[in-house]
């Protein structure tokens, strides 16, 4: 079954047309990276003029670089929730005049649970040589999603049924890496940037605080390990003394020393989920993670070592696939239409999703 895709949650506009749920034969994302870049920050009206200019060309690109006519799709997937309303409207309306036209299904697709699926998508460096689905060895499974607008973990028991077991009290960690870039004065956007930046600094030089919200919480928090930021740029409330002019040195020192803090508390409570899930005599087999910060350099390189050393599987999206993307749409919704799930043309776009809310019980394991 192939399957055409549409994103247009935030600042990507993106199409893709992935066969059987893995098989990802276009991936076009036309980024708008450089339209908010002086606004420090997505400027939701702009995202959704963006989106309508972009949304055919996408397409079309995506069916060319697939070699495919329009009339080869079997189904148009389009992710409705969560995002930025106005941007998600472009992509829906988008897909139902696709879908309407061509008189095939449609299916609503939620963005977060897109994102835990991208690992699954051909091409993964952990997965390579692989000719088709390795979800048999993957379930049940736990996944983190960190991105810009969430980050939550999850227990899976497949790619449709997932139970949030902790959230962001605060800031997501993507949120956190763009405003801190701000506070180290560098561009948009952030995230990629501070990780450039704190490969190059000595991670010890400044210990920021990693919170840990109580000794069994899979809750995160990243305001204070922001604020510390802040703090240590711009002087601490009271102190007489200015702070250090942030030369080149110093801003990498501050990245470093902010990365590692905002890495180690993902790992801690990915190894929490992980105890109180062996703890209940749960066997998770494997770790999904997905999201644009799945791309963070110091992040994978933990990942790699955590799943070896705990003997888990590890489905991590290859870098096409951890930002916005339109093949993680067009791959989970061909597990949601052999469910037989199906949305017609009353589907409707949501700014929030119902996933990252934690399920009372869902910590069971
Ligand atoms: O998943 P995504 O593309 O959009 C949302 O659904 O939010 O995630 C975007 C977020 C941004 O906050 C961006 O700064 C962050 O992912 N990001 C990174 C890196 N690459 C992207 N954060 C840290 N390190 C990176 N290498
Ligand atoms: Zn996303």
């Amino acid at each position: 079954m192939i399957v055409l895709g549409i994103e247009t949650s935030c600042d990507e506009t993106a199409a893709a047309v992935v066969r059987d749920g893995w098989c990802v034969l276009s991936n076009v994302i036309a980024s708008q990276h450089d339209l908010h870049a002086e606004y420090g920050g997505v400027v939701p009206e702009i995202a959704s003029r963006a989106h309508v200019e972009r949304i055919q060309p996408v397409v079309e690109r995506a069916l060319r670089d697939a070699g495919l006519g329009i009339d080869s799709i079997d189904a148009v997937a389009v992710g409705h929730r969560p995002g930025l309303i106005g941007a998600l409207l472009v992509g829906v309306a988008s897909a139902k005049a696709l879908a309407w036209s061509l008189s095939k299904p449609i299916v609503g697709v939620d963005h977060i649970q897109a994102h835990v699926y991208s690992g699954f998508l051909s091409g993964a460096p952990l997965q390579e040589g692989a000719d088709s689905l390795a979800l048999d060895d993957a379930f049940p499974a736990l996944a983190l999603v960190v991105s810009g607008g969430h980050t939550a973990l999850f227990r899976c028991e497949d790619p449709l049924r997932l139970a949030c077991i902790g959230s962001t009290i605060d800031d997501a960690v993507g949120e956190a890496y763009d405003k801190a870039a701000v506070i180290l004065g560098l561009p948009h956007p952030g995230g990629p940037n501070l990780d450039a930046l704190a490969v190059r600094g000595d991670e010890r030089a400044f210990q920021f605080p990693q919170s840990r919200l109580g000794p069994e919480s899979l809750d995160f928090s990243f305001s204070g390990l922001k604020t510390s930021l802040l703090y240590a740029v711009r002087g601490y409330p009271g102190q007489p003394d200015p702070p250090a002019p942030l030369d080149e040195a110093r801003r990498a020192d501050l990245a470093a020393g902010f990365q590692r803090a905002a890495v180690g508390v993902l790992m801690l409570k990915l190894e929490r989920a992980l105890d109180r899930a062996r703890r209940t005599g749960a066997k998770p087999r494997s770790v999904l993670v997905g999201g644009g910060v799945s791309a963070n350099s110091r992040l994978r390189a933990e990942l790699v070592r955590f799943a070896g050393e705990q003997g888990l599987g590890l489905f991590l999206p290859p870098m096409p696939f951890c930002m916005d993307n339109a093949a993680m749409i067009a791959g989970l919704a061909w597990h949601l239409l052999r469910s037989g799930a199906s949305d017609g043309l009353t589907l409707e776009a949501s700014p929030s999703s119902a996933l990252t809310h934690a399920v009372p019980g869902a910590g069971a394991w």
